[in-house]
């Protein structure tokens, strides 16, 4: 592992936790000792549920071991590097593992919106540059993405994808997009709760339609879970590359300008008291100028989505509706009995999704509502995502 951050320490405790040992490397000796912290602090809850013995629990904190140099990264079967966010900081990383590294070593990036293309151009090896995606908190959660470079071998990615199996996660091939798959859907979501709540609809009824739904949390909630600071940032990226229809809700800037940071700083969309979480006084919404239904609600919410879905699949981000919707369920908790998102809109009628759609675009944004191709063109045929 290059970085000892929160995704580092994270993947560092899930390799351990399967027996691989693992070498840690960051340039910060604080942060070193944060990732040996969070590891211990999660196997220590293992123990305290009785799943682990405390043996156990010092054997597997014994296959960790941490450094500030690169001592024995030449012999690694694979790096994965998660140190911040910075496209420079990414490419001197990369430009110093292609130098110390044998021609065996995967050189695999945690990104979460930056170019695995561009990093692979940097290093003598483009073709064992990969993308490898978890999400947080590693631990729990199931799916990981796998991003080749358009240069990535086919021994580079079947070995990734084994890899990341292993540590019994699920895995999703697809392609170098901002955003990859799954982030690329789940912004226009939450997105769309910042322009309802720019509309007067309250962070707290949105999480509740979003809930009836079948969602494990509101999209107010999510964003005060992964952090508003962190979203923002992603969320920004996307709105680069992918323009209008991306545009982040003025609301966020707001909320970070006054570092509600959700969860991590007790005061997001919610303020926390321990377990409980109450509505955050801070947060003040306009007057609604109209009645917005939780009809309406629901359908800026997941249609957006779809919508979303449908350019990737058009894109070829992935050619498979099933890995959509696998994405959805594992990556963000869409609701798995409703078989995925592109499963509920085969279910509901791309017909009326597409109407809808056309609807919403009229009335409350064209560039955010406009209907994809490839589902105006499903729409019209009387077909739906899945081959029926
Ligand atoms: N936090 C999330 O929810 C999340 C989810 C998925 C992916 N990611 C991605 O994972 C990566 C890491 O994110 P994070 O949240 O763990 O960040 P973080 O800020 O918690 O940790 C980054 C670490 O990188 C270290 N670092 C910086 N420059 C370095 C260098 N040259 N060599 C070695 N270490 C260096 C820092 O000291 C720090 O400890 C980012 O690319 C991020 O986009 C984050």
């Amino acid at each position: 592992m290059v970085g000892a951050g929160v995704m580092g320490g994270g993947i560092a405790q899930l390799l351990s936790n399967r027996n691989i040992s693992v070498r840690v490397k960051d340039i910060n000796t604080d942060a070193l000792g944060g990732a040996l912290r969070e590891a211990y602090r999660i196997y220590s809850e293992s123990v305290r549920r009785k799943r682990m013995k405390p043996f156990e629990r010092d054997r597997k904190m014994r296959l960790i071991s941490v450094g500030l140099t690169s001592d024995g990264m030449r012999r690694c079967g694979i790096i994965v590097e998660a140190v911040v966010e910075d496209f420079g900081i990414k490419q001197k990383v990369f430009r110093e593992l292609g130098g110390i590294t044998g021609p065996g070593t995967i050189l695999a990036s945690n990104t979460s919106s930056l170019s695995i293309n561009e990093m692979a151009k940097v290093t003598p090896y483009p073709e064992r540059v990969i993308g490898l995606h978890f999400f947080n908190p590693v631990n729990r959660m199931p799916l990981v993405e796998v991003i080749p470079a358009d240069v990535t071998s086919k021994e580079t990615i079947e070995r990734t994808v084994q890899f990341a199996r292993g540590l019994g996660k699920t895995v999703i091939v697809v392609k170098d997009v901002r955003g990859f798959l799954v982030n690329r859907i789940l912004v226009p979501y939450l997105n769309e709760a910042g322009h309802l709540m720019e509309a007067g609809v309250s962070p707290q009824r949105i999480d509740a339609v979003a809930k009836r739904f079948g969602m494990p949390m509101g999209p107010a909630e999510l964003l005060d879970h992964i952090g508003i600071d962190i979203a923002y940032k992603v969320a920004h990226i996307l709105e680069g590359a992918y323009g209008g229809r991306m545009k982040m809700a003025a609301l966020f800037e707001i909320v970070k300008e006054k570092k509600y940071f959700g969860k991590k700083s007790a005061l997001g969309f919610y303020r926390y008291h321990g377990k409980k979480a109450e509505p955050n006084p801070g947060i003040q919404l306009p007057r609604p100028v109209r009645a917005i239904s939780d009809e309406e609600i629901l359908k800026r919410l997941i249609y957006t989505m779809v919508n979303e879905a449908s350019l990737c699949l058009d894109e070829k981000v992935t050619s498979e509706p099933g890995a959509v919707d696998i994405g959805m369920i594992m990556g963000i908790g869409f609701p798995p009995f409703r078989a995925g998102l592109l499963r509920y809109a085969d279910d509901t009628g791309l017909k009326n999704v597409a109407e809808d759609l056309g609807l919403l675009a009229v009335s409350v944004n064209r560039e955010r509502f406009s209907v994809a191709p490839l589902l105006a063109r499903l729409a019209a045929n009387g077909q739906t995502f899945y081959p029926s």
